[in-house]
Parts: C-alpha cells; sequence; structure tokens
C-alpha cells in the first residue's frame, strides 16, 4: 500500500483516490527534485536528461490530476474555477460558485454518480 494512508476501512473509491493522491504527489516531487538538480548542474549533456526526465514527470503528474479531477467532483469544481484563469487569484477565491454536491472530496457525489450508473 502506498505511504501516508492513516485511516483503516476505507471505500474501494476513497482508497484509488489516496492512490492517485499518493502517486500525484510523488510526480511532483520529482518535478522538483529534477528542477534542482538541473539548476545546479554544470554540465549541459547531464542538464539535458535531467530536463527531459523533469519533463516527463509533468506529463505524469498531469495525468493523474486529470484522473482525479475527472473522479472528484469537487476538484473539478475548483479547477475549472482557477485553472487557465487571469487576474488575481485571491480575487477569484472570493467568488461564489454553486456549492458542490456532497462534501469533502465530493466522494459522496461520487457514490450518487456511481449508483446513477448502475440504474
Ligand atoms: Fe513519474
Amino acid at each position: 500500500m502506498s505511504s501516508g494512508m492513516i485511516e483503516t476501512g476505507l471505500s474501494s473509491q476513497a482508497l484509488d483516490v489516496h492512490r492517485a493522491l499518493a502517486s500525484l504527489q510523488e510526480e511532483l516531487e520529482a518535478i522538483d527534485y529534477y528542477h534542482q538538480r538541473v539548476d545546479v548542474t554544470g554540465d549541459e549533456s547531464l542538464k539535458e536528461v535531467l530536463a527531459h526526465n523533469r519533463d516527463d514527470e509533468m506529463e505524469h503528474a498531469s495525468m493523474l490530476l486529470e484522473w482525479l479531477r475527472r473522479t472528484v467532483p469537487t476538484l473539478d469544481l475548483q479547477l475549472r474555477k482557477f485553472l487557465f484563469s487571469t487576474g488575481s487569484l485571491t480575487a477569484l477565491a472570493a467568488t461564489k460558485e454553486a456549492p458542490p454536491r456532497g462534501a469533502g472530496l465530493g466522494l459522496g457525489s461520487l457514490r450518487d454518480l456511481g449508483q446513477k450508473e448502475q440504474s
């Protein structure tokens, strides 16, 4: 099981969200590690390889973020609000949007969606 698990008895949906979040965290850490090494190495050929690897990790992180967006309704709502926007982020944060169904990660909404898909 991936690191960071603090609860037992989680639903299969919550476990998969945890797996994706833990993996996203690992990909973001890898981006940071590679980026730091790109910044400091004096060897241009090594810099090129490290930058390539860093950019691959960005692809991995983006894929996980998109899976989470598709899976967690509240995250979808927040990403739609902020990503690719312009202007003040704090002003945008102060705006109201329609409240998501369910609470927290929106997993209550996920359960509703699963029931709808099965019927
Ligand atoms: Fe990766």
